[in-house]
């Protein structure tokens, strides 16, 4: 079985330990600080939050995911289900009904497994108060066992339509919930950045920030050459340097990559560096579609400044030298066409400078001499 796992959040043998980041999160948990956990994506967040809250005795995580929430309703859906997962036992569900009862759910009960389950009518309208009485729940039950409330994509909550009171509810019952920690993980900077440090947000400097990049390099080495062994595919360190290379070092590339490697080399061999680029072109036929389709929804300008960002880098998309080779004549013009590729999550901004989200797209249009 290929030992590479991605796109997904990895847990036990899965999980390279992050030592120093697991023990100040371990901290501030047990003190009860509330944290905000800021990286870029697929640099393993939500992984470091699972695995770490894992390990502290006597507490449990409730893992609260809102990627794409689109209203109230769901995200009050989204609670009561997380709060069944994490608390199996029938008062507690009982408990939970009669506080959401005004909301007059459906339970139902799955004829295999035997789990309940939640469900309100989509087109009700529900009163931003409902999620006041949910949090006050939590934080009762919390006396009886210590909770960890995690939202993972909690720029998310910027979809709902009544957003801002939405945020200034969870504010006001979350600053009364001292020795409850919460956690407030994302990935899109502009949007985590509007909640947690525009001084008119109520969640202003309301969390201790951790910054979440790379993983230890040599660590992370240990942990891919290991993984290789398992297959006895000897791999060595000048190799899994190209790989970081070619990844950029963001750790789910890197399993994707490798992953890739795993799946077109022997049992029982030694990995060379040819080896990445044959592995390179699994990727791109794995995501082909997906970027032939990404490319199509773009407007010339657009596919020029990408290509030229692609060649160039993403630093000074105004200088002269980008715009003869992009032939825009109008600085205007690329600045333009690269905020579009940042809404449409082609690219995204890292200090001064545009990124690629995707390494491997970026080496696809190289690749392809776009
Ligand atoms: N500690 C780790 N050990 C091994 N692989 C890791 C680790 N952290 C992240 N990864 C790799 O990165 C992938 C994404 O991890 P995870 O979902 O935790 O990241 P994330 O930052 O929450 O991503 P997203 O921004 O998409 O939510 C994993 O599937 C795995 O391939
Ligand atoms: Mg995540």
């Amino acid at each position: 079985m290929n030992p590479f796992k991605y796109g997904q959040i990895v847990t036990d043998v899965d999980f390279c330990p992050r030592r120093s980041l697991e023990k100040v999160l371990k901290e501030h948990i047990v003190s009860g600080q509330n944290v905000l956990i800021e990286g870029e994506r697929r640099t393993g967040k939500s992984s470091l939050i699972i695995n770490t809250a894992k390990e502290i005795k006597n507490y449990r995580i409730l893992y609260i995911d809102i990627n794409q929430v689109k209203t109230l309703n769901d995200l009050i859906n989204r609670i009561t289900s997380s709060l069944i997962s994490m608390d199996r036992q029938t008062h507690f569900f009982e408990k939970l009904v009669k506080v959401i009862s005004h909301l007059r759910p459906s339970v139902t009960i799955d004829s295999y497994t035997g789990n309940p389950s939640i469900s309100f009518n989509a087109n009700q309208v529900i009163h931003p108060k409902s999620l006041d009485q949910l949090l006050e729940f939590i934080y009762q039950e919390h006396s009886n066992k210590k909770n960890i409330v995690v939202f993972d994509e909690f720029q998310d909550i910027l979809n709902l339509n009544n957003y801002e009171s939405i945020v200034a509810i969870l504010r006001s019952r979350i600053q009364f919930h001292s020795s409850m920690p919460y956690i407030f993980s994302g990935s899109v900077r502009k949007n985590m950045d509007k909640i947690f440090y525009d001084p008119d947000s109520p969640f202003f400097k309301s969390a201790i920030k951790m910054e979440i990049g790379a993983l230890e390099k040599e660590i992370f080495r240990d942990y891919i050459k290991d993984k290789f062994l398992s297959g006895k595919k000897i791999i060595d360190t000048g190799v899994i340097n190209a790989i970081f290379l070619k990844a950029e070092e963001n750790p789910g590339d890197v399993q994707e990559l490798c992953n890739a490697l795993w799946s077109i080399t022997e049992y029982d061999t030694t990995i060379n560096q040819i080896d990445i680029e044959d592995s390179m072109e699994v990727i791109f036929a794995r995501e082909k579609e997906f970027y032939e389709h990404t490319i199509s929804l773009l407007t010339n300008h657009q596919l020029r400044c990408l290509t030229s960002i692609a060649y160039l880098g993403g630093k000074s998309i105004q200088s002269g030298e980008f715009l003869e080779y992009s032939g825009i004549v109008h600085a205007s013009s690329i600045k333009k066409a690269a905020t579009r590729l940042v809404d449409l999550k082609i690219l995204y901004n890292y200090k001064k400078e545009y990124r690629f989200n995707s390494p491997f797209f970026r080496s696809w249009l190289l690749y392809k001499k776009y």
